[in-house]
């Protein structure tokens, strides 16, 4: 067997050799007296492979030895065929066993907290191959989506001497002699970084220690994050509208195959696309939830998933909320002129039950204003100069948001719980393997 003659199962599937050489692991193997048949996969595909006793006997016997997950390099002969799994079906002339596996501690009805164990063997499912193929996607997307439209990738620390989202969630970090967090947000940075770029984005490891156990939260996530000078609460809606639409343009172009082994409608997602995503204001939500949907939300509290979960079905498409109250908002949410009660910000909610997938809003110019609500917060405005001096040096009007990349992979791929949108998922309850 030549090493250079290996194709990936998804080369042999789309092109036209009748002879090849593959390599991978054995993903399924089914034994009788006459044949037997393995599943192969590789990470591209699955192909059926078949060894008759009859013709190849001494291969016959090797083969009555693999087991799940056994690593092995196979020639044969490619031919179609319509009840194998993908299509195609590979006769086996040469065998090369790699290694037998020892027995796969994952078996068929496994519980989800096994499956999390296991999470460094689950990874080669057919699932999580899917959903890590479709997150592949959404990063490409992400950075194609900025990049193409002007804006510089710009880079922030993640030992921070401060939060950004309010202490509760911070994660201490011991820095030498002193304690810094992990950041909460590339934000309070970006501020920096537009005086020098303009248009900038980036995406990396956030941390938040989320004391709730909910499907949505992780205490370790992906943020991609948006900061541009000059620009405003309407418009960088508009861009966080574009970015969506773009990035499930890109899995319906590159991932159908790995949304139908996930089961998904793939129409909604197309309706995604051409969809206009309505724009509305806080207030504007609580009137049709209290009056459309006999709900009782006042004035000044938060929106708790429920509320948005039915805002967003109401719609049926992500939903734009703007203007939150001020007083629940961060200390860099400016209120707006017209109704200081109201902060120039947004979220974007996703239907399906996914709510909240952005965050964002234009930045408050107000020095004063902000020390006042980081005193109340319990923090010492003095850790903020550095950001404070962004006001006294040609301040500008800016604005930006951050999008949930594992709640966008989750809603994409219809996830029950965002856990499964990255390898290893790190919550409250869970930080190994
Ligand atoms: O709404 P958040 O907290 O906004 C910020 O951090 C801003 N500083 C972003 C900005 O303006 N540059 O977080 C942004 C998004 C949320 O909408 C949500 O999608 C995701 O980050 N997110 C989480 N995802 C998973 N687990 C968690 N614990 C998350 N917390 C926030
Ligand atoms: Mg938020």
């Amino acid at each position: 067997m030549k090493e250079s003659k290996y194709l990936t199962i998804k080369e042999a599937l789309e092109g036209t050799a009748t002879q090849v050489n593959l390599r991978g692991w054995v993903y399924r193997e089914r034994k009788s007296n006459k044949f037997v048949f393995i599943v192969l996969r590789d990470g591209s595909d699955i192909i059926q492979c078949v060894i008759p006793k009859s013709k190849t006997p001494e291969i016959f016997e090797k083969a009555k030895k693999l087991t799940i997950e056994s690593s092995v390099k196979i020639s044969g002969d490619l031919k179609k065929d319509e009840r194998a799994p993908t299509g195609y079906e590979v006769s086996v002339t040469d065998l090369e066993i790699i290694q037998i596996a020892e027995p796969f501690p994952i078996t068929e009805y496994q519980s989800p907290e096994l499956l999390y164990d296991n999470r460094h063997l689950w990874l080669r499912s057919r699932r999580l191959n899917s959903i890590l193929k479709i997150r592949h996607t959404i990063v490409g997307a992400i950075h194609e989506f900025f990049r193409k439209n002007g804006y510089y990738e710009f880079d922030a620390p993640i030992f921070q001497p401060s939060m950004s989202e309010g202490g509760s969630t911070l994660f201490e970090v011991k820095y030498f002699k002193d304690t810094v967090y992990l950041s909460q947000s590339w934000q309070l940075y970006a501020e920096a970084g537009i005086f020098s770029l303009g248009k900038i984005y980036n995406m990396g490891p956030t941390f938040r220690a989320e004391k709730s156990k909910t499907s949505r939260h992780l205490s370790e996530f992906w943020m991609a994050e948006m900061e541009a000078a000059f620009m405003q609460l309407d418009e960088i809606t508009e861009v966080a509208k574009d970015e969506i639409r773009f990035i499930i343009q890109q899995v319906l172009k590159h991932n159908r195959k790995e949304l139908e082994i996930l089961k998904r409608d793939i129409n909604l997602l197309e309706n995604y696309v051409e969809a206009e995503y309505p724009t509305i204001k806080y207030a504007k939500v609580l009137d049709i939830l209290n009056n459309q949907y006999d709900m009782n939300v006042p004035w000044g509290k938060d929106l708790r998933t429920i509320e948005e979960a039915k805002i967003a079905e109401h719609f049926k498409v992500p939903v734009v909320v703007t203007h939150y109250p001020t007083e629940i908002m961060g200390f860099y949410k400016p209120p707006s002129n017209e109704n200081p009660k109201e902060a120039l910000c947004f979220d974007m909610l996703a239907p399906e039950g996914y709510c909240e997938i952005i965050g964002g809003s234009e930045r408050s110019l107000l020095v004063d204003n902000m020390k006042e609500r980081l005193r109340t917060e319990g923090e010492d405005p003095d850790t903020y100069s550095w950001y404070f001096d962004l006001r006294r040096y040609g301040s500008v009007p800016h604005s930006g948001y951050g999008l949930g990349v594992e709640r966008v992979v989750s809603w994409i791929c219809g996830l029950d719980n965002i856990k499964d949108a990255i390898p290893f998922p790190r919550t409250m309850l869970r930080k190994s393997p």
